[in-house]
């Protein structure tokens, strides 16, 4: 069967990377998370005080943004790609909620933009990923196969978040946090000049707010099917 590729881009929190992932593995295809790359920028800049609250010092990032590496390797137990920062594991970092208040700076800059854009393309090259993002479907690959955008009603994304970062350990952040950081990275999201968040014209729309895992995995199974055997 020929590979294709596959575009996942909607709101944050809405379970696109847990759909991604499943749908990945079922399918044998690679799972690429757009999203780490911009985090691992992100937690580069606070680890090296490129911030000063919540201003960047974007001459500082410019200077660097060549010697920074990011990875995707193989968890060899977890069976998941884990994301690396010039040599060190990151996984756990770049999804704090420190990261997350700031990330939306970050993958704002048209600079770094181009330079993950150009690696999330050389990634795609042979085909047979699943990538998801914002910008997967209209940028990065517009001519991807299958691109899927997902929504869900900001109160329940918050709330699978927030159930998350328990789930972690996190028992500082409340619901409220998380759901003004939601709204507020949706609004950066939609509205920032470069690449904004929207959806491809050629996009299937998966609203996810009331189905199961497993009634997602279903609905991109039968959409992979029909597209592939078409
Ligand atoms: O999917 P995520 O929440 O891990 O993404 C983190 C941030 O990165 C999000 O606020 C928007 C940004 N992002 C982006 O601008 N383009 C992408 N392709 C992926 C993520």
């Amino acid at each position: 069967m020929k590979k294709i590729v596959i575009a996942i881009d909607g709101f944050s929190s809405n379970g696109k990377s847990t759909m991604a992932k499943s749908l990945a593995k079922e399918i044998g295809y690679i799972y690429i998370d757009s999203g780490a790359m911009y985090r691992a920028i992100t937690l580069y800049c606070i680890q090296e005080g490129f911030f000063e609250n919540d201003t960047l010092n974007e001459d500082k990032l410019q200077n660097q943004i060549d010697n920074i590496k990011i990875e995707f390797k193989l968890n060899k137990t977890s069976g998941l790609p884990e994301t690396y920062l010039n040599g060190v594991n990151v996984e756990a970092n770049i999804r704090s909620m420190e990261v997350s208040s700031k990330v939306s700076i970050v993958s704002a800059i048209p600079f770094v933009r181009r330079a993950i854009v150009a690696l999330l393309e050389k990634m795609g090259k042979e085909k047979g990923i699943v990538m998801d993002g914002r910008d997967i479907g209209t940028v990065v690959f517009p001519n991807a196969e299958m691109k899927v955008f997902v929504t869900a009603k900001a109160e329940i994304r918050a709330q699978r978040r927030f159930d998350e970062l328990r789930s972690k350990g996190d028992n500082k952040t409340t619901y409220e946090e998380v759901l003004e950081n939601l709204k507020s990275r949706d609004y950066m999201d939609q509205t920032r000049k470069e690449s904004p968040l929207v959806q491809a014209e050629d996009a299937i729309l998966l609203d996810n707010s009331y189905m199961t895992i497993d009634e997602q995995m279903q609905w991109l199974i039968d959409k992979f099917k029909q597209i592939t055997t078409n």
